[in-house]
């Protein structure tokens, strides 16, 4: 993943690879094809975006690079889960994720329910198990917790389902955004901001005010890629959105005000990290990717 032209941040995707490869039970343990499952679901690609913010707000507030790991694998599991339920037949029927068929093409929906299932648990135990000390550690299961239910990621799920065929004003359908993708993302910069000592309220919040930014930029980059891209480079059916109906920014605004929209985020984003040093240029670097990126 190359933000811009003078940060690198493929060095933390392969740290989360690692750490998400060697977490994970082998598929050789029973029951041998759940395992296989949710390794299929979580080791097949994937840009972790999630775990890169975990490893990128830690730099940036000076936290132990290795706090950061089961925080990074925890949100890239709860992400790879809701994905394997997102392409179930009864949410978006999807037939390819990351390039290849979904969970449920592969191994059938009972199946794909479960890894589903044991993946978000999964995600709790990874957490739990961290080398952070209570309370940070129990701040961090609340933060994910909350980010992932029926307040967060579930919740925003649920109004993208009621929304198919409506027509949402603009306040619903960034409300929509905000939970269904941006609660993990903000998520994502809590659970490394936790990792640091010493990091003050103040700061606590401009993270916070970023992550709020670069979680709802991240759902508008992922509509204008909906309609720009094809479906090689997404590794994703190009046009489900279309297909299925679902209220966009490049339905309701079109594309260029929804890129322009992506913009101002990302600007918006920057502009709140103008407190932190050279520390945060992997953040910032960040945000210029979520815009960006081609897929
Ligand atoms: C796709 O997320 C689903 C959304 C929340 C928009 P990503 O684009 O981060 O998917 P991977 O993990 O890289 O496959
Ligand atoms: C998914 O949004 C958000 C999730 C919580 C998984 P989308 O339905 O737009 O994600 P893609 O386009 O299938 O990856
Ligand atoms: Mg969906
Ligand atoms: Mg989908
Ligand atoms: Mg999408």
């Amino acid at each position: 993943m190359q933000a811009d032209s003078s940060i690198d941040l493929s060095s933390y995707r392969t740290r989360a690879n690692h750490a998400l490869e060697t977490c994970l039970p082998s598929a050789d343990a029973a029951p041998e094809q759940l395992h296989e499952a949710m390794r299929y679901a979580v080791l097949n690609g994937g840009k972790r975006v999630r775990a890169t913010l975990v490893y990128a707000t830690g730099e940036t507030v000076g936290a132990d690079t290795a706090l950061l790991d089961a925080p990074a694998c925890a949100v890239e599991l709860i992400h790879a889960y809701s994905l394997v339920h997102d392409d179930l037949p009864a949410m978006d029927d999807d037939d390819l994720r990351r390039g290849k068929p979904t969970c449920h093409r592969a191994f059938g929906e009972a199946n794909a329910l479960l890894a589903g299932d044991a993946l978000q648990s999964f995600a709790f135990y990874t957490l739990a198990q961290g080398t952070a000390h209570a309370p940070r550690s129990l701040a961090m299961v609340a933060t994910l917790a909350h980010a992932s239910g029926s307040l967060g990621m579930a919740g925003g799920q649920a109004i993208d389902l009621a929304a198919v065929g409506r027509d949402l004003s603009l306040a619903e359908l960034e409300y929509m955004h905000r939970h269904k993708t941006g609660a993990l993302i903000r998520a994502s910069v809590r659970l490394g901001a936790l990792c640091g000592d010493d990091v003050s309220s103040e700061q606590l919040e401009q993270l916070d005010a970023y992550a709020a930014c670069i979680g709802l930029a991240f759902q508008v980059r992922d509509d204008i890629l909906d309609v720009e891209a094809d479906t090689e480079t997404l590794g994703k059916a190009q046009g489900a959105d279309i297909a299925l109906n679902k209220p966009t920014y490049p339905s309701l605004l079109g594309l260029t005000a929804a890129k322009q929209k992506a913009e101002e985020l990302h600007e918006r984003a920057v502009s709140e990290l103008v407190d932190f040093d050279a520390r945060a240029d992997g953040l910032r670097g960040l945000s210029a990717f979520i815009v960006n990126r081609p897929h």
